[in-house]
């Protein structure tokens, strides 16, 4: 059952080792000033390289990219430098790393954004949704985000070039490949969730022009760096982060059929997550695997069980589990010997030093 697990795959040039997925996750220890990652980071990554494929946290691609204090950056040369030490600490144990690149569009504050106001599809605020500063004056802590203004013609070329560089930028850093954040309600969901999105010009409206800026910013990555490098995560049914489309299904079948002409890598696809959450529908699933060629990931909520089932009823090609890596550095060797998992604490997950985050031990057998 569990052998499904550590079948190997094609990830266009990569012959990943299993089907196993480390997610991205934020966990805000970049260093300070100028959002660099760093040698913590390194070990971290390199302690879980044991996965087929990480994904690395979500890092933004340009200042006003960034939704919350500390998290890394990919567009200055230290911050590429920073990474460097990531991917050569993963390469260096036999591991595969994406980069995951964001732009969190109004989902940020503009003490984070260096007190310009945010950029989004639409002037539309997203409602209850609160980002974390440190402005270096109070307490680091939330707050409400704002309203964003809409971006012009002219922001949409501007920001699509920061996608690109921020693409180059990856793999002059060593990365094997970039995903592309689309999912979780920030700034191409903005675009392509209706109720996030009230334009009236070709970026608004009807599904194949919500869609418009996400198939832009994959084919300016994709020219720099390659289709068989670019993978793109979305989140279809998620409310996160205050982003609901009306017609799910339609939309991102849609968009998996736009990825499928589009020949990325991968299409990852994070599920909701929250305890009692219902199931992504099958009909869904099945649709996706339908319009789109390429690899198919699925994260949210999964053990090993799950995961199993998933592989071997043929909808899914690799699974992601997040939560579970950050306490278990080896997760791919006790799922594959049915070792007891480590729970993680969830008062270490963001921000802080090493504690949380490189202490966590290898299964030891009593
Ligand atoms: C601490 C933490 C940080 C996260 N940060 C990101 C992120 O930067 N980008 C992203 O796409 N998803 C992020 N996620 C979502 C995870 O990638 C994943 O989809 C989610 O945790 C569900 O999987 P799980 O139930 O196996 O944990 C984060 C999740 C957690 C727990």
């Amino acid at each position: 059952m569990k052998d499904s697990m550590f079948q190997t795959i094609q990830l266009g040039q990569l012959t990943l080792a299993n089907r196993i997925v480390m997610p991205p996750m934020t966990r805000s220890r970049a260093s300070q000033p100028g959002n660099i990652a760093n040698e913590m980071m390194a070990q971290y990554y390199a302690q879980r390289a044991s996965a087929g494929l990480i994904v690395a946290e979500g890092t933004q691609i340009s200042p006003m990219g960034q939704g919350y204090a500390w998290t890394p950056g990919i567009y200055s040369q230290e911050q590429i430098a920073g990474w460097k030490k990531v991917t050569d600490a993963v390469h260096a144990k036999g591991g595969a790393i994406f980069a995951q690149l964001w732009h969190v569009g109004r989902v940020t504050h503009p003490d984070n954004i260096g007190g310009e106001q945010p950029i989004s599809s639409s002037a539309l605020k997203a409602e209850n949704v609160k980002v974390f500063i440190d402005n270096g004056s109070d307490e680091p802590g939330f707050v409400d985000v704002v309203e964003p203004r809409a971006m012009t013609k002219q922001d949409i070329e501007h920001v699509i070039g920061e996608y690109r560089q921020a693409a180059l930028n990856a793999i002059e850093a060593g990365f094997d490949g970039i995903e592309l954040h689309a999912a979780n309600g920030y700034l191409i969901n903005q675009f392509i969730d209706s109720q996030a999105n009230n334009r009236s010009d070709e970026y608004g409206g009807s599904i194949e022009n919500r869609l418009r800026f996400l198939g832009e910013v994959v084919e300016a990555m994709s020219d720099a760096i390659g289709a068989d490098r670019v993978g793109v995560r979305l989140a279809p049914f998620t409310s996160l982060n205050g982003t609901v489309d009306n017609t799910p299904v339609e939309t991102y079948t849609a968009a998996a059929a736009l990825l499928n002409k589009l020949n990325v890598v991968y299409m990852h696809i994070a599920e909701v997550d929250w305890d009692d959450a219902p199931d992504t529908p099958v009909r869904f699933k099945q649709a996706v695997r339908e319009a789109y060629q390429g690899v198919i990931i699925y994260a949210g909520r999964y053990d090993t069980d799950k995961a199993a089932k998933a592989l071997e009823g043929g909808l899914a090609d690799m699974i992601g589990f997040g939560r579970p890596f950050i306490a278990n550095p080896d997760l791919p060797n006790r799922i594959r010997n049915g070792y007891p998992l480590a729970a993680h604490d969830p008062a270490t997950l963001f921000g802080g030093n090493e504690k949380g985050l490189l202490d966590y031990p290898e299964y030891q057998a009593v």
